[in-house]
């Protein structure tokens, strides 16, 4: 059962589908697509195994699966709650003959439908921040990895350098939203955007929240200044961890 917040959010993106792809390119200046490839390029090793099986959760009109399977991977798993979105995610994945490689599922990401330990990689894209507890989120993705998985979170964040930093909270507040709601023909949508970026950890309070859920190996990299942010980890294998959350037990 979706509590009411999580229904909320999913009545919005299934509202703005048609016209997400559209928006998102066009208010990244295309962006978006530099930042889902250097995202997917962090797993490279992983993915390059013959068997590798990738999920990509929040996974939308599924760009960040499509990515997954132009770089080689072997099977991915495409997840998401909105069946709008999911509608034109199999559209694309039909278009760019690939439906041997990806399958797609409809599911919530706190409560996803796979066994523990089935995932070699899992990626999230722009879909943390939209989750009702983003820690819950990193905590289902930490039981679907393998030991040894890996995680790749890409997201909006917060700009590091001071004048780019209000520039682009001009942008981002005052200009986006208007094209946004107004393309989208939603009335918040593109408003939500910038608030549930702002309410989201920044950077190093990701890293430690990441850290606190049991990824180890964590890092991240900063993408347009900081605009957005691809975080990394993995699952460390289940002696390190179960040592790392007595560490955690001792410490508080
Ligand atoms: C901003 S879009 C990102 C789509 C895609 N990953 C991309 O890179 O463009 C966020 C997606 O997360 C999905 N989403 C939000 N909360 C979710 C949840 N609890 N379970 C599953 N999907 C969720 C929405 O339906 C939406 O398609």
């Amino acid at each position: 059962m979706l509590s009411p917040r999580a229904s909320q959010i999913r009545r919005m993106f299934t509202a703005v589908a048609p016209r997400y792809d559209f928006l998102n390119h066009l208010l990244s200046f295309n962006m978006d697509r530099l930042w889902r490839r250097r995202a997917v390029r962090l797993l490279r090793q992983t993915i390059s195994a013959r068997d590798a099986l990738c999920l990509d959760v929040c996974c939308g009109t599924g760009d960040l699966s499509l990515e997954l399977s132009r770089q080689g991977t072997a099977s991915i798993v495409s997840c998401d709650f909105s069946h709008a979105m999911m509608v034109l995610n199999r559209k694309k994945i039909i278009r760019q003959h690939v439906e041997h490689r990806i399958r797609i599922v409809e599911a919530d990401a706190l409560c996803l439908p796979f066994a523990s330990r089935s995932f070699d990689a899992v990626t999230i894209g722009f879909g943390l921040r939209n989750l009702e507890s983003a820690r819950e989120g990193l905590e289902e993705i930490w039981r679907v990895l393998k030991p040894d998985g890996k995680l790749v979170v890409l997201e909006f964040s917060k700009p590091v350098t001071p004048i780019f930093k209000t520039l682009f909270r001009f942008y981002f507040s005052c200009l986006l939203p208007r094209v946004g709601n107004a393309i989208s023909r939603h009335d918040h949508a593109y408003t939500y955007l910038p608030d549930s970026v702002s309410e989201f950890p920044d950077q190093l309070q990701l890293l430690g929240i990441m850290r606190e859920c049991g990824f180890g190996r964590v890092g991240f990299v900063n993408l347009s200044g900081g605009v957005a942010a691809i975080h990394y980890g993995e699952k460390l294998d289940d002696g390190e961890t179960t040592n790392r959350m007595a560490d955690r037990f001792v410490q508080s």
